[in-house]
């Protein structure tokens, strides 16, 4: 890979006055400590297991979305200004505002906003999503075309599915024989198949590769405060680069360009892939609590050749549920490159457009569906239409691996629900005809197995 760009060092913009109405600084201040803080703890780049915990003992996302409910309520549709630690950011709390931040992107809303590079550069000095100017443009293609963006089953969907069916069945397998699976359990063997998916088989094992990720993961989670951990880095990105150099045609590393550059857009990809593992666990939980829906789940999966790549949509739906009730990219950012004009008021630029995606998911923008599990709406309209709905976001920097991820999701829990049944037996749990808890832990989620 080239040499290692710097993406900033310079300080973000300040804060300027704009006509937005303002947050008082009581209301800045329960922000801070409902919202913020928790979702710092938890960790907004690598979740930390017993901050996690503990979220999901105090249900830390019931207070935060009620928190954002109650400023809606008080204070208007918004945008709101805040101005915490000498920054301008908007909180936007209407719908049709957040279509726009997205919709105009990455101008005049760059999704490379200053928390975000700081925090993501630790391992991804290259990725799109940081990148910003004229640059980002052929980083973004080269990404929707080797993951075929919009395309439900990806050209390598027979590999990618024989892959997952292997790792999937042989961690459904230890399941059965022993009647209980643990995240500890899941994860080893997903980690296996989405190493062999990205980079391919010859990588299955190198779980050194993922963990030294994982390493500069948590350093992320500490942008702020942490000096750049340069050596580890670029040890990092040699190998991962070793690893794409030798990827085959029939994994996804293997579809991007021969460009100096296309390696750099593949540490997003496996710390993306972190995200799926937790929805994908998680609709598990969602199924285990609700033996209607797992019903239908589990014929769709016992349909057809299981062997054969399936596009899987009430799986698939399910998985697009769990990510609306638990979103993993709990908020959206974008910062104006120009100034830019919201009902009637310029806001000017460098300003941080802040959108907390659980309380669109869950509270007044999301509808009658809010805390329930309800994965109908993504098969029959209904999500489509309502713009506040954005667990891959939207627009041009909507997240060009749903697709890839939506396969790899459906396949793994098609092959961990033929013949057998869940049933969660962890502490925080969902339950068929009550409200969906606001935060789950996916490390702790535990499950009894019993084959049929
Ligand atoms: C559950 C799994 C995932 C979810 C919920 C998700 C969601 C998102 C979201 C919300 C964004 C926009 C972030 C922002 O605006 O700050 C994004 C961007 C992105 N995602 Fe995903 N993602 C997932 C997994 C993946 C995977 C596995 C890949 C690749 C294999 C991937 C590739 C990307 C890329 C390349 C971008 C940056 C796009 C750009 O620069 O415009 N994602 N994703």
């Amino acid at each position: 890979m080239s040499t290692i760009e710097e993406p900033d060092s310079a300080p973000p913009p300040t804060a300027a006055r704009t006509g937005l109405p303002r947050v008082r600084p009581g209301d800045q201040t329960r922000l801070l400590t409902r919202l913020l803080l928790p979702a710092f703890a938890e960790g907004l780049i690598r979740r930390r297991p017993r901050a996690m915990a503990w979220a999901a003992r105090v249900q830390a996302d019931s207070d935060a979305v009620a928190t954002v409910r109650d400023l809606r309520e008080r204070y208007g549709p918004g945008p709101l200004q805040l101005s915490p630690a000498g920054r301008s950011v908007a909180l936007v709390l209407d719908p049709d505002d957040l279509a726009r931040m997205l919709r105009e992107t990455p101008e005049p809303f760059t999704p490379g906003a200053w928390e975000k590079r700081r925090a993501l550069d630790q391992f991804q000095p290259h990725g799109s999503l940081i990148t910003r100017g004229p640059r980002r443009e052929p980083r973004r293609r080269i990404n929707e075309l080797a993951l075929e963006m919009d395309r439900p089953l990806h050209d390598l969907a027979p590999a990618i599915t024989e892959r997952v069916r292997a790792e999937a069945s042989a961690v459904a397998g230890v399941a059965t024989a022993s009647g209980a699976l643990s995240w500890d359990d899941f994860a080893a063997g997903w980690w296996r198949s989405v190493r062999r998916v990205v980079l391919g088989d010859a990588a299955a094992d190198d779980a050194g590769l993922t963990d030294r990720l994982a390493r500069l993961r948590s350093a992320g989670n500490w942008s702020f405060l942490l000096p750049r951990r340069r050596r580890a880095r670029e040890d990092f990105l040699a190998r991962l680069e070793e690893r794409v150099r030798a990827a085959g045609d029939d994994t996804l590393a293997g579809r991007l360009p021969d460009t100096e550059e296309a390696a750099g857009q593949v540490p997003h990809w496996l710390f993306a892939y972190d995200a799926a593992g937790a929805a994908t666990l998680r609709t598990l939980a969602l199924l285990a609590g609700h033996p209607e829906h797992a019903a239908r789940a589990r014929t769709e999966a016992e349909e057809g050749d299981p062997a054969g790549p399936r596009t899987l949509p009430y799986l698939r739906a399910c998985v697009l549920e769990a990510l609306r009730l638990w979103p993993t990219t709990p908020v959206l950012l974008r910062e104006s490159t120009e100034p830019t004009t919201w009902h009637g008021t310029v806001i000017p630029a460098g300003t941080v457009f802040a959108a907390f995606a659980p309380y669109f998911h869950r509270a007044d923008p999301a509808g009658s569906y809010g805390d329930a599990f309800e994965p109908e709406i993504w098969l029959d309209g209904r999500a489509e239409r309502n713009p506040a709905l954005v667990p891959f976001s939207g627009g041009p920097g909507k997240c060009p691996g749903e697709d890839v991820v939506l396969l790899t999701a459906s396949t793994w829990l098609a092959a961990l629900l033929e013949g057998r049944e869940y049933a969660v037996t962890s502490g925080v749990r969902p339950v068929a005809g009550e409200p969906v808890p606001a935060t789950i832990d996916h490390f702790g989620l535990g499950f009894a197995v019993a084959a049929d």
